[in-house]
């Protein structure tokens, strides 16, 4: 978008939208990311959620916040006039639990990318997330797990992939000792990657 600064020298040319629906652990570590970027900024944190940790996280960084109807979401105009108004050029999901409808994914060009804490496509899928992708991980006797960063094509957790990175799932592990080994490598890769995919021709 045009006319926008961060606190850098250069006009912004990406100005994101981070979706989420919990804690935020890592829609934080993308705001601390670009916080002083020149050429990128975190223009508005939406969520489903108006409990969710993640606008704790947005007031602090100054970033505006968006509380989002599901049904109006999934089925009326995905508020992408509200996206439109704030400037937004691209979507980052970090935890939101809604599928994102194709009319969203539309307006911005593709530019709609989501981080999954296991190996895609193993682990994927409609009520693959939190605890429960780590539990399928230990009960299929997997050796590693990971990450994977990849763009949103209106599946759940499908579309080509930018990066992923892995780790080893130990004897000892519970999901919660996994999910810990897991989120680890996502606050890690995930605004670099972010990064990379905005900013290589
Ligand atoms: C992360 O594990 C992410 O991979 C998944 O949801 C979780 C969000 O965690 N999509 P947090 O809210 O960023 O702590």
């Amino acid at each position: 978008m045009r006319g926008q600064k961060t606190g850098g020298p250069g006009p912004t040319a990406h100005n994101l939208a981070i979706f989420a629906s919990g804690s935020g652990s890592n829609a934080e570590k993308i705001m601390a990311h670009f916080a002083n970027h020149p050429h990128i900024r975190v223009g508005i944190v939406v969520s489903n959620n108006g409990a969710a940790g993640v606008l704790l996280h947005a007031q602090r960084y100054g970033i505006p916040t968006l509380i989002i109807d599901k049904n109006r979401f999934l089925t009326g105009d995905a508020y992408v006039p509200h996206l439109q108004e704030a400037g937004i050029t691209a979507v980052v999901l970090a935890g939101f639990l809604l599928k994102v409808p194709l009319t969203l994914i539309d307006v911005f060009g593709g530019k709609v990318v989501n981080i999954h804490p296991a190996l895609l496509p193993k682990h994927g899928g409609k009520g693959m997330y939190g605890k429960h992708v780590h539990e399928a991980v230990l009960a299929q006797g997997d050796a590693s797990s990971g990450i994977t960063i990849h763009l949103v094509d209106g599946q759940y957790d499908h579309g080509p992939q930018l990066f992923s990175a892995t780790c080893a799932v130990l004897p000892t592990d519970d999901a919660g000792t996994l999910a810990q080994r897991v989120l680890e490598l996502e606050h890690r890769h995930y605004a670099p990657t972010i990064e990379r995919w905005l900013t290589t021709p």
